[in-house]
């Protein structure tokens, strides 16, 4: 494995559509683990390959609705597609491609995903809460778009450590 170098915004690589994964082979493998390794030392929940430079429909997703005492888990999607939305939430959102800046987004609450696994099987996924907000802006980042593009307005970093933010939601 080795770490990716992330890229941040201003990088066209961000901007454009990612093609499907075909090929299920090493190649793939060798991608994924990467990619698994970036988004563990950055500490992220959510990494999609454009942000590494690599302009395939790859993506991983940090679970982190898991049961007390037990480790969030990181959850591979290959030519992942949203088939259902559930609710709304609004709150911050941020990019590890946009460093320290955090956003209002509306994003469904609830969101279920079909994809593939990196031997090319199809399941499908559910998440709640922040993993429905990371399936929604993982994917968007295949098709070159940027959760800045979605904002409601930018948060600065008071709003954000007293959460006052909620106050004009209510
Ligand atoms: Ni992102």
């Amino acid at each position: 494995m080795a770490l990716r170098r992330i890229v941040t915004e201003g990088d066209s690589v961000l901007h454009k559509r990612c093609r499907a994964v075909t090929s299920f082979d090493a190649r793939l493998h060798q991608l994924i683990d990467d990619m698994r390794e970036t988004l563990a030392e950055a500490d992220g929940v959510g990494l999609a390959a454009p942000q590494v430079g690599v302009l395939r429909r790859v993506v991983l997703v940090l679970e982190t609705n898991v049961p007390e005492g037990e480790e969030p888990y990181v959850i591979e999607l290959v030519n992942p597609e949203i088939i259902a939305c559930e609710g709304g939430q609004t709150g911050p959102e941020g990019c590890l491609s946009v460093p320290g800046r955090f956003d209002l987004v509306t994003r469904p609450m609830d969101v279920t995903v079909r994809a593939q696994d990196r031997d090319g099987n199809y399941f499908e996924v559910k998440g709640h809460e922040l993993t429905a907000r990371c399936f929604c802006h993982e994917v968007d980042h295949l098709d070159g778009i940027m959760f800045t593009q979605l904002s409601k307005r930018m948060l600065t970093e008071e709003e954000l450590e007293s959460g006052s933010w909620q106050e004009e939601l209510e």
